[in-house]
This record gives C-alpha cells, sequence and structure tokens, in this order.
C-alpha cells in the first residue's frame, strides 16, 4: 500500500512524498518527492529519521512522526472493539492502517495523506468535530466503552471526528465554543483518584514554576471531572508540525530515554538552543517536586515553527503520582548516568543543560517554591479535599525536603 504524504506549512499544503508499507510484515519505505526536494523552502518531516534527501528511507517499524499522529492504547482498543462489533469492516493490517483509522480533520501535527493525487486527504467520517457541548454523550459512550457494553453508535461516535488520538487515557478532540480544538481527558470508572483534578493542578503549578504549559481548564459534565487541554498543533485553520521526544531521538516506542537525551536532541535541532535547555531543566525539576512519573519521551514533544528547527511544545500530560503508584510507573532517568530520581543528581546534571551552579539554583528556589504550595492551589482551583487528600504524597516527600535545603 503507498500514500502521498503531504504538509500543512504556513497555511498551505505541499506533497512531500509518497510511503509505502510493505503487504507482509511491518517494513516501510518512505521517499522525499524531486518537487519537494528542490522546492526553496523543504524541511524534513522527521529530522532523525527521514533526513532530508534523494532516495529511498527503508525501515523495520513505521517512522515516528507517522506513529506520533496515530493512535495509541486508547485508539486502539477503540479500533478493536469497532472491528469485534462489525463497525469496521477488517482489522487493521498495517501500522499506516491505524494511523489512517484516525480523522484527518483532528490528527495530531501537520501531516495528510492521499492515496490518490485528484482525491481527497484520506479520512474515515466526515471530518466534523464534536462540540463540547457533547461531552457529556461522549463519557457514556468512553463508559460503554469501559464496561464492555458499547454498541455500534457509540464506536462510531467516539471513532468519528473526535478521533482516538495519542495516549492512553480515554479522550476525545473537541471543539471550544470559538472553533478552536482541544483535547477532553474522561475519567475512567476503575480511577483511584480524580486525574483530572490531578492533572490541572500540575499543570497550574507548572505554570506558577514557569514552565510554558498547555493551555488547560478543569471542567466538570453530568458531575464527572474533565480535563480540557487546548490544541497547541493548531493556529486558527493552520496546522503546526508536531514530533514527540521519542521520534527526535530516533527512539523505539518505550524506549526508556533520559533528560539529558532530549537536552541533546535541542542542541541539534532546536531554534532557541539555550531557553530550550533551560525549560528542560525546569521542567526535569518540576517532574521530581510533583511525582510526575509518568513523563515517558511521547510526553515531551516539539513543534516546528521554522523550516527544520524543532522548538518544546509547551508542556502537557503533567500527572502527580502519590507514592502508592509509583513502583508501577518508571519514572524518565535524568541522565544515562542518574537514574533515581534526587535533586542532588538534577543539580550534578545541570551543566549539561547549559546551566551554571547558581542558575540551576535559582530555577530549583522557584519550582519548589510554587510546588510547596500545592494545597493553597488547590484550593483555588475548588478542588474538594477528598480528592486533594489523594495527591498529599505526590507533593509532599523526600525530594521536596532536598529541593529546599539544596536550593539554599
Ligand atoms: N495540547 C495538545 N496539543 C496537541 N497535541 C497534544 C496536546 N496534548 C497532548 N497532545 C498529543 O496527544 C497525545 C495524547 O495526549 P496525552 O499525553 O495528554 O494523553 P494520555 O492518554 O494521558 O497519555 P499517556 O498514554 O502518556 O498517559 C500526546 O502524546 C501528544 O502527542
Ligand atoms: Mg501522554
Amino acid at each position: 500500500m503507498s500514500v502521498e504524504v503531504h504538509v500543512d506549512w504556513h497555511g498551505r499544503t505541499h506533497r512531500v512524498g509518497t510511503l509505502h508499507s510493505a503487504d507482509r510484515g511491518s517494513a516501510v519505505t518512505f521517499e522525499y518527492g524531486a518537487d519537494w526536494l528542490a522546492s526553496p523552502g523543504a524541511f524534513a518531516v522527521d529530522p532523525t529519521n527521514l533526513p532530508l534527501r534523494r532516495g529511498p528511507h527503508h525501515a523495520a517499524q513505521l517512522f515516528g512522526v507517522f506513529q506520533d499522529c496515530g493512535p495509541d492504547r486508547w485508539g486502539r482498543v477503540l479500533i478493536e472493539r469497532a472491528v469485534r462489533r462489525q463497525v469496521l469492516g477488517s482489522k487493521p493490517y498495517r501500522e499506516m492502517d491505524y494511523v489512517l483509522a484516525l480523522e484527518d480533520s483532528s490528527r495530531i501535527g501537520a501531516l495528510r495523506f492521499r492515496s490518490d493525487p485528484d482525491g481527497p486527504f484520506l479520512t474515515p467520517g466526515d471530518g466534523r468535530i464534536p462540540p463540547l457541548v457533547q461531552l457529556a454523550a461522549l463519557i457514556n459512550a468512553a463508559d460503554a466503552v469501559h464496561s464492555e457494553t458499547e454498541t455500534a453508535r457509540d464506536l462510531r461516535f467516539l471513532l468519528g471526528s473526535g478521533s482516538p488520538i495519542g495516549g492512553a487515557r480515554p479522550k476525545s478532540v473537541v471543539a471550544l465554543p470559538d472553533g478552536r480544538l482541544a483535547i477532553a481527558k474522561f475519567p475512567k470508572p476503575d480511577d483511584t483518584r480524580d486525574m483530572a483534578a490531578g492533572e490541572i493542578l500540575a499543570m497550574a503549578l507548572a505554570a506558577k514554576a514557569g514552565i510554558r504549559v498547555a493551555e488547560h481548564r478543569w471542567i466538570h459534565s453530568k458531575g464527572r471531572s474533565v480535563s480540557l487541554i487546548s490544541r497547541f498543533d493548531r493556529d486558527g485553520g493552520r496546522r503546526i508540525p508536531f514530533l514527540s521526544a521519542n521520534t527526535l531521538l530516533g527512539l523505539s516506542p518505550g524506549d526508556p530515554g533520559a533528560y539529558t537525551q532530549i537536552a541533546d536532541g535541542i542542541r541539534q535541532f532546536g531554534e532557541d538552543v539555550r531557553g530550550d535547555l533551560h525549560e528542560l531543566w525546569r521542567r526535569l525539576v518540576f517532574s521530581l517536586l510533583a511525582s510526575n512519573y509518568d513523563d515517558h519521551l511521547r510526553n515531551h514533544g516539539f513543534l516546528m515553527k521554522s523550516p527544520d528547527k524543532w522548538s518544546l511544545s509547551p508542556a502537557y500530560d503533567l500527572n502527580p503520582v502519590p507514592e502508592i503508584d509509583r513502583a508501577r510507573t518508571p519514572k524518565t532517568a535524568l541522565s544515562e548516568q542518574h537514574d533515581t530520581p534526587s535533586i542532588e543528581a538534577a543539580l550534578d546534571a545541570a551543566s549539561r543543560f547549559g546551566l551554571r551552579g547558581p542558575e540551576a539554583k535559582t530555577i530549583l528556589r522557584e519550582v519548589a517554591a510554587a510546588v510547596v504550595n500545592w494545597r493553597k492551589q488547590a484550593r483555588q482551583l475548588r478542588i474538594p479535599s477528598g480528592s486533594m487528600a489523594a495527591y498529599s504524597s505526590a507533593f509532599e516527600h523526600g525530594l521536596t525536603d532536598e529541593a529546599v535545603r539544596l536550593g539554599s
């Protein structure tokens, strides 16, 4: 199977090349088109796995840039259920079939696909993104999936333009009243704490700690708690290219990686290298102090704002993990040498982020000052004390004391 690959750039769509997926096995080949290679503004859509050059690129697995705009665990559950309930005629077969099972209009990043040069961009549905007012119905449909009582209609709804973009949690893309896109992340019936309250609290604290975070809002729909995160890969009608850190570093899904490797990626491909290195170290310290253990390399992203330059996206998917759940969540290592999370190790590695000792200590103090005020922030967000209690061990722990001691 072959598809044309297009990229939206500054509001115009350009054909960049062709992707071929083998009929048997998972091998793929991508080749940039001669027109794209010859155009003065050409750039690589995935600089590590698909550098801009003539001739075919072969790989044993789908290139990271395409995986980044396909479904992850939640989307795969829906797609597989849809096959079981005969909503989809056949099970997607190749990795690229999963990517194409998602809607074009809500796809993450700026890539679009076409099988016929004169045909439309490939999309399974009608491209209409559910408005926020349909949130309760979307949550009901997701609940039905969790209890395995979903109908074909539920699956069509969830697999439609709401599109099960990446990630493991149940979610949908929704259109805000002003037309902008957002991601609504739903509760799961077996959640042991209010995940949306925790995520919004972490996002608010991160902003107070001086981190650039995605625009976020805590909302309720029929009493259910939902985090609403505005999409940063859209600017009005324009699409902005996105890559996960995993892809930028050329790693396979699930490779553990380390913060210092992301720093190396910034040095190689960054636009504001110094600014992003400092921002990344600030995020690293915040993740330690707010127990954001789910900081794997698909939870760090990059946006392309100038050709061939990749800038850290606003921070997203920040989740404080209470002590009881930490053993199950591996944390991204600070560096190749430092696997055990500690403030001392973070300070030790700061020079790899272009920071001198006093600069690092200033950032450490700023982040610690924001996180120690977590109860005040939670009260400002009107998080009930019962929900707050579940998070105390995420914000009050040995590393907080270490930060106060080493920051002074
Ligand atoms: N604000 C945003 N704008 C654009 N894309 C986003 C935004 N937030 C998240 N994404 C993309 O959507 C994916 C899924 O979102 P998110 O990480 O919040 O979901 P999740 O289900 O909590 O993920 P995980 O599997 O890490 O728990 C991200 O990996 C990222 O590619
Ligand atoms: Mg995530």
